[in-house]
């Protein structure tokens, strides 16, 4: 009776969390969201504070702004605030079954801990030179002098140095125009549809996906089976997951592996991308940050500029700040969401089950409580004290707690390996002063219409 009495009066004294109404029914908010989130958000903030619900599409969305309201997110139990069920509709038809958001969380873990095993030092000093010799091949074709799409030649060679990289040289080989289009169109599932509409609707871009998943899986195969029966080792990622063993001594099967190694790439592609363009036109707009990067090429590496090593990747401060910088106001995972399984409270008010709780990154990191000139591009900022790290959230381009990103290290090492090289070999401007806008319409943030004008730039070395 008292344990009754009690769970009346949590519900009598229950605070649902301030709700944005709206007189379009179903819809809801999506247009106006969909417009431009981050000024919805931050609208939504300044009005009805950290924690905030509205509706779109017939879902209900939890907002959590700001690191202390976020704190719930992070800490949070996968029972509680769940990620399956949120993400297996868009992950699973791409990534394919016994992976990822398509097994308990449990499950997941031990293959993200598999994975962070081979994602190691000794893994990355090789990566620093395989990532230099793709770009500096890459961008031969680029000429001497021009104005080119920098988002889509970073996107084509990401496929290749994180194929190169992650999964070993068989698959690399094999890499060619047929299957850089079977990655397209197995990406092409990583759509607002494919999270939306019901997965049995015979879409073009769904068939697409699902051909694409078979053809590539396939393909790895083939590679997983003949690197077992040659008995040859390599020092790659592949091995390590052949090697690898759950806790109850189990080996990964053949479609785990296939499925971890789509992960891999997909994963890393888009974020590492769209982050490597925007930095390339943060640089673009300030030709003096241009100049110190080079100047720090060679305080590094040496005035000849010999082909970079790991070590000297580390220590390319400026480099590392111009990247946390892009992160901070570009950061490619725009929300981190989980579906309330159970009420959570935050902030004094109940979140009811069902609702979908969210996080921006993109939100956080522009805060005006938190953040001086929060809107300046100023990798230096993080030199003094004065910027927000005592808030624990305030900066999460890599998600926190239980679903952090394991490919932190590794993308730091790809996109300032390519900007090493990318500075070495030009000077780069804005395209009569255009700096590109966010498009919104993709899952990711990308730059809208992102050329940018190049011209080679002038040193000699024998390395060149
Ligand atoms: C600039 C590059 C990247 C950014 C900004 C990024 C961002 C993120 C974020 C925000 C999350 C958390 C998602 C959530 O909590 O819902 C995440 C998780 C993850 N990322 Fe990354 N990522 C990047 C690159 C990579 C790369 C290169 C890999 C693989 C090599 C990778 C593999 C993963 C995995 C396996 C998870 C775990 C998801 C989970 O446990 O639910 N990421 N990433």
């Amino acid at each position: 009776f008292t344990l009754s009495l009690l769970f009346i009066t949590i519900f009598i004294t229950m605070k649902y969390p301030p709700y944005i109404p709206s007189s379009i029914p179903f819809l809801g908010h999506a247009i106006a969201f969909g417009r431009s989130p981050i000024e919805f958000l931050e609208k939504a903030y300044e009005k009805y504070g950290p924690v905030v619900s509205f509706t779109m599409v017939g879902k209900t969305f939890t907002y959590l702004i700001g690191s202390d309201a976020a704190t719930l997110l992070f800490n949070s139990k996968n029972e509680d605030l769940n990620a399956e069920d949120v993400y297996s509709k868009l992950t699973t038809p791409v990534f394919g079954k016994g992976v990822a958001y398509d097994v308990p969380n449990h499950i997941f873990l031990e293959q993200k801990k598999m994975l962070k095993t081979g994602l190691n030092v000794a893994q990355f000093k090789q990566h620093v030179e395989m990532i230099e010799d793709e770009t500096r091949k890459y961008f031969e074709r680029w000429g001497d002098s021009g104005e080119r799409n920098l988002f889509e030649a970073l996107s084509e060679l990401i496929i290749l140095t994180a194929s190169r990289c992650l999964h070993g040289k068989e698959i690399r080989s094999l890499l060619n125009e047929k299957v850089a289009q079977l990655y397209a169109d197995l990406d092409g599932g990583f759509t607002h549809a494919a999270w939306l509409l019901p997965g049995w609707l015979p879409l073009p871009s769904f068939r697409r996906r699902d051909r694409a998943h078979k053809e590539i899986k396939n393909i790895f195969y083939k590679v997983i089976q003949k690197r077992r029966a040659s008995g040859e080792r390599e020092d790659d990622m592949l091995q390590t997951l052949l090697d690898a063993t759950y806790k109850d001594g189990c080996p990964l099967s053949d479609n785990e592996i296939a499925g971890m190694l789509i992960g891999l790439l997909l994963a890393g592609q888009h974020t590492s991308s769209t982050t490597s363009a925007w930095m390339g036109f943060f640089l673009a707009r300030d030709k003096s940050l241009q100049d110190r990067c080079f100047a720090e090429q060679k305080a590094v590496c040496g005035e000849d500029l010999p082909p970079v090593k790991y070590e000297q990747i580390k220590d390319l401060n400026l480099l590392d700040r111009c990247l946390k910088e892009t992160l901070r106001l570009r950061p490619p995972i725009m929300t981190m969401m989980r579906m309330a399984k159970t009420p959570q409270v935050v902030e004094g008010f109940t979140i009811p089950p069902g609702h979908q709780v969210c996080v921006s990154p993109t939100v956080n990191h522009r805060l005006q409580d938190t953040w001086v000139h929060r809107l300046d591009f100023n990798p230096d900022r993080y030199l003094n004290e004065n910027n927000s790290t005592g808030e624990k959230f305030a900066y999460v381009p890599f998600g926190a707690g239980r679903h952090r990103c394991i490919g932190e290290n590794f993308a730091y090492i790809q996109i300032k390996t390519i900007w090493s090289t990318l500075l070495r070999l030009y000077e780069f401007e804005l395209l009569n002063g255009y700096f590109p806008t966010v498009n919104y319409t993709t899952m990711i943030h990308t730059p809208h219409n992102p050329i940018i004008r190049y011209k080679h730039r002038p040193w000699t070395s024998n390395h060149s």
